[in-house]
């Protein structure tokens, strides 16, 4: 689906976390563009740590937020097998391009932007929904 248009509708309600979400789209659509443009190994490789260093943050954020209430959430366990599949079917083998300076496709990109967007609309904001209505800001 190519790059992210970030929009007021992917609010999930929480500051943080929607920070961390706007943040991360931006990072993601650096790596597209950087890729689209034939950019150098370094900058590539740059931009792949940072989209490795700041979803594992993310979801750390996440898991956090969440569990106090993770008995509430309806989706928890699907939420985190969700954030595992992120890192097995595409961080992982962005991470294999560090190695081999080769098999980044524009159908991984696609893969990584797709699953994000629809994540957060999704997942994320039933999440969202279950901490506003605890008061979580
Ligand atoms: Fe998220
Ligand atoms: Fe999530």
């Amino acid at each position: 689906m190519g790059k992210l248009a970030w929009t007021p509708d992917m609010y999930v309600g929480v500051k943080e976390i929607d920070e961390q979400h706007a943040e991360l789209t931006g990072i993601i659509n650096e790596l597209y563009d950087a890729y689209m443009e034939n950019r150098d190994y370094d900058v590539l490789a740059d931009l792949i740590n940072k989209v490795n260093d700041y979803a594992q943050k993310h979801f750390a954020a996440e898991r956090r937020y969440m569990a106090p209430y993770i008995d509430e959430m309806p989706n928890y366990e699907e939420h985190m097998e969700q954030h595992r599949e992120f890192f097995s079917s595409a961080v992982n083998f962005l991470l294999e391009y560090l190695e081999k300076g080769s098999g980044i496709t524009p159908e991984l990109l696609d893969y990584l932007t797709d699953w994000w967007f629809k994540h957060i609309n999704g997942t994320d904001k039933v999440m969202g929904a279950v901490l506003k209505s605890k008061g979580v800001e």
